[in-house]
């Protein structure tokens, strides 16, 4: 009989400056703006999710200088304290050149593994040199961070797509260092994983690492048989547990989340209230006039083109709510060094400006496209303020969107519409889930949102918030490094001293 591994012994609490998170993206950005040095937070679910953790915990969060004024605000030791209003943690940046940008980040990160991971083949771009790139800023995080442990030994908890060889470079110099991983996004199956030369690099890489976490039980059951395929004959399996050349991963699955309280308690501000009424007035909304809310960064992985054929398909099939419900898009630019990125942009504005031809009025436009970053005040008032949230990503690790939807839904009147593609879709039950390749089922359940009881609409609400109280980012982090034998305090514990 086969014996389940045995978990490793759980230890005390780390010291929370022993924390070392590493991710390609920094959660605070320098830039200057008209001669000033103006520090902003940066995009994307990674960094919204993990900066609360870390100033509720403390520690270093080691990632990418990418920012043009960032060298100006760092110390000798390339470190700088943040959130800038409130430092709470260290956040130390490595400086990548040109090539390991051009090649590393926007070429192998961005152009084979982020398609590749999302199974939209067509997108992928290798070229060796890319891989040459992807190797070298591996190697530059590497050395940061083995800096830093030699000052203070701690715990690294490497993030995402960016990083799968650092893991190897640290335990190739530090066998003893704990190394945790998670995956942000989706893993492929072997039959898709099988187009990357580096299939090996990466599979092993990522092995070193003491434990690999994914946001879903699918996303870890298919790592496993990739590694079960590609490294076959060095690699035992039980359970989830991979040993390769004598060493052991823990492979798990836990959801990432939002800080749920952070949301709730902004959403119920007097002065959300009042963003409101000036956003409705803002966007030239009518009194009366019913919203949808669609918030994300310009990726085609949002399947935002499906998303406004769907809304097309909306206006056709129910026209009597041209003039009463508009779908206001918050699109967030993202990558533009990268063409695919720069062509969908302007597939998607030429597509909004179609359709708001096609049946806009005098005094109505069907979509709202409103491009570029957005507070986090306004966000949530137009998160409170939607009768519906439209997901349709065609693939997404979990999307954070869904759930600060859901959080900041304090009145819970609003409706929740998520891919079946994403990972979200898995917890939200009480969403409607669509499929983001069928624009005419997708149109048909905007209108069931819009005709759903008041009565239904709270129940589904609710049960979704009660579950993300519970579900939120501060338990997420505790079963991530719980895998690796860490028990975290509680928040009661933190904010009680
Ligand atoms: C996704 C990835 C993150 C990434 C973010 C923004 O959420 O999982 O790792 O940081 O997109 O993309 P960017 O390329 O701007 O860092």
């Amino acid at each position: 009989m086969v014996r389940p591994p045995i978990r490793p012994e759980q230890t005390a609490p780390p010291a929370p400056s022993r924390l070392i998170v590493v991710s390609n993206r920094e959660p605070y950005e320098h830039r200057w703006v008209e001669e000033q040095l103006v520090c902003q937070r940066t995009d994307g679910g990674l960094t919204s999710a993990l900066d609360p953790v870390l100033c509720r915990l403390g520690g270093t969060w080691v990632a990418w200088g990418s920012g043009d004024g960032d060298r100006e605000a760092v110390n000798p030791g390339d470190v700088t304290h943040v959130p800038p209003d409130a430092p709470a943690y260290r956040l130390r940046r490595v400086w990548l050149s040109r090539d390991e940008v051009k090649g590393g980040y926007l070429g192998y990160a961005n152009q084979v593994l982020w398609p590749l991971c999302h199974t939209t083949l067509d997108r992928v771009m290798y070229s060796k040199s890319s891989w040459e790139g992807y190797v070298a800023m591996n190697r530059r995080f590497a050395e940061a961070l083995l800096d830093e442990l030699h000052d203070r030994p701690g715990l690294v908890w490497v993030h995402d797509f960016h990083l799968a060889l650092v893991p190897g470079l640290i335990k190739a110099v530090r066998p003893t260092t704990t190394v945790a991983v998670f995956w942000h996004i989706p893993w492929p199956g072997p039959d898709v994983f099988r187009i990357l030369p580096e299939r090996r690099e990466i599979l092993e890489g990522l092995l070193a690492a003491d434990s690999l976490v994914f946001q879903t039980a699918g996303s870890a059951d298919l790592f496993i048989d990739c590694a079960r395929q590609f490294l076959q004959a060095e690699s035992e399996i039980t359970g989830k547990a991979v040993d390769y050349k004598g060493h052991r991963t823990w492979i798990a699955a836990h959801a990432i989340s939002v800080d749920y309280q952070t949301f709730a308690e902004q959403a119920g501000t007097v002065s959300v209230e009042q963003a409101i009424r000036q956003a409705r007035e803002r966007l030239g909304v009518a009194p009366g006039t019913r919203l949808g809310i669609g918030v994300d960064r310009l990726d085609y992985t949002k399947g935002l083109l499906k998303r406004f054929w769907a809304l097309d398909a909306f206006f056709a099939r129910h026209p009597h709510y041209r003039g009463s419900f508009t779908f206001v898009q918050i699109a967030v630019p993202t990558r533009s060094e990268v063409e695919t990125y720069r062509r969908y942009r302007e597939v998607i504005r030429q597509t909004v400006s179609v359709i708001n031809d096609r049946y806009g009025q005098a005094d109505w436009r069907p979509i709202v496209y409103l491009e570029g970053r957005i507070r986090f005040e306004t966000l949530v008032a137009y998160y409170r303020m939607a009768d519906l949230a439209l997901v349709s990503s065609v693939n997404d690790g979990m999307n954070l969107v869904a759930k600060e939807y859901v959080a900041s839904q304090v009145d819970e009147r609003g409706v929740l519409l998520v891919s079946q593609m994403a990972g979200a879709a898995e917890e939200l039950t009480e969403a409607l889930i669509i499929n983001p390749y069928d624009a005419e089922g997708t149109a048909d359940a905007v209108a069931q949102a819009l005709e759903m009881p008041p009565d239904e609409r709270q129940r589904r609400m609710r049960t979704m918030r009660t579950y993300l109280q519970t579900h939120d980012i501060h338990a997420w982090v505790a079963n991530c490094l719980r895998e690796v034998g860490l028990l975290l305090p509680t928040r009661h514990e933190v904010e009680t001293g």
